[in-house]
């Protein structure tokens, strides 16, 4: 195998999103054959006693307790953003600036103002950048696309989608802080909207086009919540649960919704979509099925069939093990890092680019000012 070039990741924020990537990162190279190595060179956190017992764990060479810092240095080629999404923006424009490469998380910003900037910046700077809305590479939902591409579903008339979850019911949760920064919203930007909802759209305006409008409506289920930074109870200034029907571009009507407050559900993410010919269902807790129907079956065999999206010829599959045995959660974000590092070898962007993801947040953004407005908002 031919020798590697190596690329340096400075990853700021070592929770959730940072164990993730930083997986991704050591196990890319173990089944895709690429040109680029990550090398884990820097972790950022504020704690700098937990950032060295992660830089430990998972490998990194070195730590920093200050992402200016880390931004700055030479020995660094890419920026990974996993901080709450109030801090994407200034991170991501001054890595930029410094001339990075940037994978950010999703919500790429607050709003579509904060994202306008960030866009300007990594074009400005041109360099390398994608948002990980890694939904889009489970390979059953690969799939989907391939076979909308194809044609086969025939034009499409409605897509629904839900992301439902139920960790925020108790109204003695409190909002704020380190692993309750989702409920704050100076921190997170809004609620399902942002954090869930987002990743419903743009799978969908990459399955299925454009949103042209929107119409919704929004539920703070509880008004007010103790604040673990202030110590006060404060009004809760996130949306609990949002409901939103579109038009696609396309002429197919669109149906969305998320809430925390869905008893008995933790990550119920699941879309379908009609066709003429065909329908496709696909369901996060189930996530390596795809569900096709297809009318022009014979009609003594027609029906539903479920799709174990296993085999090699199925999207990212032969890069795993072997046919029936199936893969999850964490390998969605090797693919996406190996979708990466190939287009960094081809000189090729990596979908979604933080312009792509701005349509997301321009659709975000719209649905919660028809929300406050109670009227259709044009996206
Ligand atoms: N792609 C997905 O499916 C997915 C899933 C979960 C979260 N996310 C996104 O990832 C981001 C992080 O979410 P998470 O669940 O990992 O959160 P988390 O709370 O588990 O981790 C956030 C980390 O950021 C650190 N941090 C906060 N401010 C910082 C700063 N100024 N400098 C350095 N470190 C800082 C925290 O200490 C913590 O380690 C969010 O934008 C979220 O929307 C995406």
């Amino acid at each position: 195998m031919s020798e590697k070039k190596n690329l340096n990741i400075g990853l700021v924020g070592y929770g959730f999103m940072g164990r993730t990537h930083s997986n991704a990162y050591c196990k890319v190279n173990n089944f895709f054959d690429l040109e680029y190595r990550p090398q884990l060179k820097a972790i950022c956190g504020r704690g700098e006693e937990n950032a060295k017992a992660f830089a430990a764990q998972w490998g990194y060479e070195s730590v920093e307790t200050d992402w200016k810092a880390l931004v700055e240095r030479d020995d660094i080629d890419a920026i990974d953003i996993c901080t709450p999404n109030n801090t994407h923006a200034e991170i991501a424009i001054a890595a930029a600036k410094a001339g990075k490469m940037i994978l950010c998380e999703k919500p790429l910003s607050m709003n579509l103002a904060e994202g306008e900037e960030m866009v300007k910046a990594v074009e400005e700077a041109g360099v390398a950048n994608t948002i990980w809305y890694n939904y889009r590479r489970v390979p059953a939902v690969s799939l989907a696309k391939k076979l909308i591409d194809e044609k086969r579903l025939g034009k499409i008339f409605h897509y629904r989608a839900n992301f439902l979850q139920d960790w925020t019911i108790s109204s003695n949760l409190p909002q704020g802080g380190a692993a309750l920064w989702r409920l704050d919203v100076n921190a997170a930007g809004s609620g399902v909207t942002g954090d869930l909802l987002a990743h419903c759209i743009d799978t969908a305006i990459w399955l299925n086009g454009s949103i042209t409008d929107v119409s919704a409506m929004t539920e703070t289920f509880i008004k007010e919540r103790m604040h673990n930074l202030t110590g006060k109870v404060e009004k809760v200034g996130i949306d609990d649960a949002c409901t939103f029907m579109c038009h696609f571009s396309n002429g197919s009507l669109g149906l969305f919704e998320s809430t925390r407050y869905a008893r008995g559900h933790k990550a119920l993410y699941t879309f379908e979509i009609n066709g003429e010919h065909a329908s496709i269902k696909w369901d996060l807790h189930d996530l390596h099925r795809l569900e096709y129907f297809d009318h022009r079956d014979d009609s003594l065999v027609r029906g539903w069939r479920s799709v174990h999206v296993t085999d090699g010829d199925m999207p990212y599959m032969d890069k795993w093990w072997v046919p029936g045995l199936q893969i999850g959660y964490e390998h969605t974000f090797v693919h996406q890092v190996a979708d990466f590092l190939d287009g960094l070898a081809k000189g090729t962007p990596t979908s979604p680019t933080f312009r792509e993801a701005l349509e997301t947040q321009r659709v975000c953004d719209a649905v919660l000012n028809s929300a406050q407005s109670k009227q259709w908002v044009n996206v």
